[in-house]
């Protein structure tokens, strides 16, 4: 099969600018590759609500459901986060997304890039040679538990719930990922205190057996944020549940030197979402200073995903040349910087250039 249906939804504050570079990054390997690309557009987040009322309309899953891939921007808007009373929020579109599409891993791989080492405030021998998968389930836990506000706003709760059938899939996965690696597995965890934390750790040590060549560590939240930056290299692949792999992901971005490097995958049963891990960085939005790579190492992931494996590494070592040659947005290099899109046509023109020189 070399003919892909792609669901484009590029969101809000920078999605749009990270997004379109990731299409041109997609043109070029179509050119390079001779693989098709259809795109359908969908809308999502405020961007969706301003139109439509609903932060994921009914349209707009339909594209995803149908499509081979989501190919995701960023969602997120000031003016919802400065107002708690709003009813219908943008991030619902995502999580309702996540939910409805089966999304139950978020795959989130962290490296450094030795061009790069200096970025990081961390000191260089602590982080040179990074390289950590973080396995995030996302679409359970506190996130999707229940919720509620009494009406004179005084009281509110949020229900952490898991059940032992989320957990094993996403446990599994990060298993066979271990064993393609460094063989060592971190389950992070609060199973001191929380039971949907010890439900975490059984149920890893009842699979455990059938993947006796891996190492499996369990650690608590607390301190694995310590170590994330006290010492990255001692892991290997991360697994833990939707709220602390959200806040961890975050901290071990500074690993790396900016978020605006880091991809994800979100992967279920019948479909995969590609986004960079960024948010919607509304002050950027409409200056081209946005940084394209997180976006356009998703779209390598998306590669992965559909096995078009040549193409993705065609993809992270044009990615890797633009950085060595110093091609970087501003988060990069505040002295001598290029702008989103120039970062962009850098990448999708090595990528049709050296494919080109490499088949005549
Ligand atoms: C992420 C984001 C989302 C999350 C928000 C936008 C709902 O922070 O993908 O990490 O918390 O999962
Ligand atoms: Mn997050």
């Amino acid at each position: 099969n070399d003919h892909f249906k792609i669901a484009v939804l590029p969101g809000d504050g920078i999605g749009p600018e990270v997004v379109a570079e990731s299409i041109k990054i997609l043109d070029a390997i179509s050119e390079a590759f001779h693989y098709k690309f259809q795109f359908k557009y969908g809308l999502i987040g405020a961007e969706a609500i301003s139109k439509t009322g609903n932060p994921l309309p009914e349209e707009t899953l339909e594209i995803c459901k149908e499509s081979d891939a989501v190919l995701f921007g960023a969602i997120g808007d000031p003016s919802f986060d400065n107002n708690p009373d709003a009813k219908v929020r943008p991030e619902q579109g995502l999580l309702k997304l996540r939910k409805e599409l089966g999304l139950f891993a978020n795959i989130r791989p962290l490296k450094t890039y030795s061009s790069l080492i200096g970025k990081s405030p961390l000191k260089q021998d602590i982080i040179e040679g990074t390289d950590i998968q973080i396995f995030r389930e996302l679409v359970s836990g506190i996130y999707f538990g229940e919720k509620f506000t009494e009406e004179n706003g005084e009281y509110a709760y949020d229900i952490c719930k898991y059940a032992k059938e989320e957990i094993l899939p996403i446990v599994h996965m990060a298993f066979q990922e271990a064993q393609k690696r460094r063989k060592k597995l971190t389950l992070i965890d609060k199973a001191n205190v929380l039971d949907t934390s010890r439900l975490w750790r059984k149920t890893c040590q009842e699979i455990a057996a059938e993947y006796e060549d891996v190492e499996l560590e369990y650690m608590f939240v607390d301190n694995a944020a310590m170590q994330l930056i006290l010492n990255p290299k001692q892991f290997d692949v991360i697994v833990t549940e939707n709220m602390f792999g959200d806040i961890i992901s975050d901290e071990a971005s500074v690993i790396g030197g900016s978020i605006g490097l880091l991809p994800s995958a979100s992967i279920g049963e019948e479909n995969g979402l590609f986004e960079p891990i960024h948010g919607s960085y509304p002050q950027a939005k409409g200056k081209g200073i946005a940084n394209p790579v997180a976006s356009i190492l998703s779209t390598a992931m998306m590669l992965d995903y559909l096995q078009l494996d040549l193409a993705a590494n065609k993809l992270r070592e044009s990615v890797e040349h633009a950085i060595e040659h110093k091609y970087v947005t501003s988060d990069l290099n505040s002295k001598q910087w290029y702008s989103t899109s120039e970062v962009g046509s850098f990448i999708a023109d090595y990528i049709k250039y050296s494919e080109k020189s490499y088949y005549n």
